[in-house]
């Protein structure tokens, strides 16, 4: 399996941030962690729920700043993927989780995207995944679709992210319409968390063209039949799942049975810092 060459189709790049290279950066950056050592920080790492975590993911992620910051942190993470023997990476990336902090948009994307080109020319393909971030408004995620625009080279399709229940995909139809008109690709988490019928509204409203996660789908088996029947894939992550207490224990994992069912299932890292595994 190590030596096995990969796709990997679910993977947040500020989830791949090390507490190494967090210290790293605040030092770089004159910031000041709220912990004191690399130790204290994987020690914070135990959540019972998707919030516990993100709230975690949203405080590590300050310490991004300028573009050195955001190719660092991707070359990292590609130097790494590409140890595991993975040829092709999809990036999952959060930008109102900067420009929030007034980074610049133009240092995410183009951080990101500089270290994406260098690892092309080490034989990693790749594509470009701008999230919006599901807690905030569909007008701010417009917000960020507009500021976008004069980088749609770079980025490949739009995602939906962060807290799930409460934050349905219909909330964002129409920022999903306008994206999907402007030629982006279109996925969502989706069923993570939430009920089957977030899952049915991504396909419906959103009109996804993959579904990340989607374990809840199997409490549907109307919704797994249109699944299957629309040839979707579902970019699924164990270990989150194990982490994030969506699974009880890696056995209860529901992999399988997706299999079993004729899903698409893939296996994903989803935030590899914090929930191990790469
Ligand atoms: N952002 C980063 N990881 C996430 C996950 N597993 N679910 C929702 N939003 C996320
Ligand atoms: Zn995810």
């Amino acid at each position: 399996i190590a030596a096995l060459p990969k796709a990997e189709l679910h993977l947040h790049i500020e989830g791949s941030l090390e507490p190494e290279m967090m210290f790293a950066l605040a030092q770089r950056n004159g910031l000041k962690l709220a912990f004191d050592s690399v130790e204290a920080i994987r020690a914070a790492y135990e959540f019972s729920n998707l919030q516990d975590f993100l709230d975690i993911y949203y405080q590590g992620m300050a310490v991004l700043l300028t573009e050195q910051d955001f190719f660092d942190l991707t070359a990292a993470y590609l130097h790494r993927a590409a140890a595991d023997g993975v040829r092709h990476v999809e990036i999952f990336f959060d930008p109102q989780g900067h420009t929030a902090r007034g980074v610049p948009f133009a240092n995410v994307v183009g951080g990101i995207a500089r270290a994406l080109a260098e690892a092309e020319q080490r034989g990693i393909t790749s594509r470009l995944i701008m999230c919006f971030l599901r807690h905030l408004s569909e007008a701010e995620a417009e917000a960020t679709l507009d500021e976008a625009l004069p980088f749609l080279a770079l980025i490949h399709g739009v995602g939906l992210d962060s807290s799930e229940v409460g934050h349905p995909p219909e909330k964002f139809a129409r920022v999903f319409a306008r994206a999907r008109g402007l030629g982006l690709k279109i996925v969502a988490h989706a069923g993570e968390e939430g009920p089957p019928a977030y899952v049915w509204q991504a396909l419906d409203v959103l009109g996804v063209d993959r579904i990340d996660h989607g374990n809840r789908a199997l409490e549907d088996d109307a919704l797994v039949s249109r699944i299957v029947a629309d040839n979707l894939t579902l970019t699924v992550c164990p270990l989150s799942n194990l982490k994030l207490c969506v699974v009880r224990d890696i056995a209860a994992h529901p992999l399988r049975r997706m299999l079993a069912a004729g899903l698409r299932a893939t296996v994903n890292s989803d935030d590899p810092a914090y929930f191990g595994g790469y």
